[in-house]
C-alpha cells in the first residue's frame, strides 16, 4: 500500500525573544500568571518588513538540506497559515518560487490552529493517491502581525515561527496511517479576527477600533479545546486498537500547557510521552506541530507511533496517526 512518509523536518525561529518580563512592561500581567495559566516563558518575534513567506522559505530550505534533495524534486507546496504574506496570491506560490521549486504547484490552507494538520492530511492523500511524488507542508505564522500588544488576554500567548515537513511515498508500514478531523463553525464567535476580510474591509474606522487583531474569548475556547482535542485523539486510537502503550509520543497543538496536560491525562499518557515546547515558543498557530517534531526528532525511531492532535479557531480540531519513517 502506498503511503506518505515524513522524511525530513525543518524549522525557522526568529532570533528576537519576547519574555514574560518584557510583557510585564507592556501590559498589566506577571511572569507568575503567564507561567501558571499557560506554561509560556518566552516567544519569538519576527522583525517588521519580513513575513510568513520568509520564515516558511527558511524552514523549507532546512528540510530539503537535511534530506539532500534539490528543490526541483518537489511537486507540491502547501503552506498552512492564518497570517499569509498577502491576502492573495497564496504564500505557497511565493515560497515555491523562493526555494526554486519550479515544478511545484501549491496553495495555502487556513483552518486556524488546525491548519498544519489539515494541510498534512491533504498532502498525504495526494501522495497516497499517486498524484504527487514529493510534497512540502509548511506551517508558518507571524502571529505578532495580528496581535494587539495592549490586550493582555492574547498578547502573552502567541509567537512567530515556521516548521516544515517533507513528504515522500513509501510502500512500508510507516507514514501517515489515518486521520480524523472535525469542525464546528458556530465556534467562530469565540475566536476570530473581526475586520480585514470581505465583510469588513480595512478602513480608518476598523483600524481606529483595533479590529485587525485576534479576538478570543479564552475561557470558552479553553473549555472546548480540553474536551475535543482529547476526544478526537481517543477516537482515532480506539478505531485502530491503539493503547497508550503503543504510542511513542503524543504531539499536541501547543496552545496552553493545561490543555495539553488534561488531554494527556484523558489518554492515560505519561508526560514523558508528550511533546511540549510551549515554554520556549508560545502558541505559534500553524507551526506548533512541525516545531515539536523538529525539537524531538533526535528521540524518534523508525516505526514509532505518534498521535498528532489539534484544536483551534473555527472551531476546527483533529487527530492524525503517524508512524515515524526514519
Ligand atoms: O490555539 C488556538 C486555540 N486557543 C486556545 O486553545 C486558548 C484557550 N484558552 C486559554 O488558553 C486560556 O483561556 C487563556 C490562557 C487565554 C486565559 O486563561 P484563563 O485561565 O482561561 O483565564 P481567564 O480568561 O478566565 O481570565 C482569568 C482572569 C481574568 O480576571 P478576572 O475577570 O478573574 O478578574 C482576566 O482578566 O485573569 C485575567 N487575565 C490576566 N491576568 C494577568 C487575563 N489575561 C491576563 C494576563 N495577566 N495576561
Amino acid at each position: 500500500m502506498r503511503r506518505a512518509a515524513i522524511t525530513a523536518v525543518g524549522a525557522y525561529l526568529p532570533e528576537k525573544r519576547l519574555t514574560n518580563a518584557d510583557l510585564e512592561r507592556l501590559v498589566e500581567t506577571s511572569d507568575e500568571w503567564i507561567l501558571e495559566r499557560t506554561g509560556i516563558k518566552e516567544r519569538r518575534i519576527l522583525p517588521r518588513g519580513k513575513g510568513s513567506a520568509f520564515m516558511a522559505t527558511e524552514a523549507a530550505k532546512d528540510a530539503l538540506r537535511k534530506r539532500g534533495l534539490p528543490p526541483e524534486a518537489i511537486d507540491l507546496v502547501i503552506v498552512a497559515t492564518v497570517t499569509p504574506e498577502h491576502p492573495f496570491p497564496a504564500t505557497a506560490n511565493i515560497v515555491a518560487d523562493a526555494i526554486g521549486a519550479r515544478r511545484a504547484w501549491g496553495f495555502d490552507v487556513e483552518a486556524a490552529c488546525s491548519s498544519f494538520l489539515y494541510a498534512l492530511s491533504v498532502a498525504a492523500d495526494s501522495i497516497a493517491a499517486g498524484r504527487v511524488e514529493r510534497a512540502l507542508v509548511i506551517g508558518s505564522d507571524k502571529m505578532s502581525s495580528i496581535i494587539d500588544y495592549r490586550d493582555r488576554a492574547t498578547c502573552v500567548i502567541f509567537g512567530d515561527a515556521a516548521g516544515a515537513v517533507l513528504l515522500e511515498p513509501t510502500e512500508e508500514e510507516v507514514g501517515v496511517m489515518d486521520y480524523l478531523h472535525q469542525a464546528d463553525g458556530s465556534g467562530c464567535t469565540f475566536l476570530h479576527m473581526k475586520a480585514g476580510g470581505s465583510v469588513l474591509p480595512p478602513s480608518v474606522r476598523t483600524v481606529r477600533n483595533r479590529l485587525h487583531y485576534v479576538y478570543q474569548e479564552g475561557r470558552q475556547v479553553f473549555k472546548h479545546a480540553v474536551v475535543q482535542m482529547a476526544a478526537v485523539a481517543e477516537a482515532l486510537m480506539k478505531k485502530h486498537n491503539l493503547t497508550a502503550d503503543d504510542i511513542a509520543f503524543f504531539v499536541p497543538h501547543q496552545a496552553n500547557k493545561r490543555i495539553i496536560e488534561a488531554a494527556a491525562e484523558r489518554l492515560r499518557l505519561p508526560m514523558e510521552k508528550v511533546m511540549m515546547n510551549i515554554e520556549r515558543y508560545g502558541n505559534t498557530t500553524s507551526a506548533t506541530l512541525p516545531l515539536c517534531l523538529y525539537d524531538y526528532e533526535g528521540q524518534l525511531k523508525k516505526g514509532d507511533n505518534l498521535i498528532l492532535a489539534t484544536f483551534g479557531g473555527g472551531f476546527t480540531w483533529g487527530a492524525l496517526w503517524l508512524r515515524w519513517a526514519y
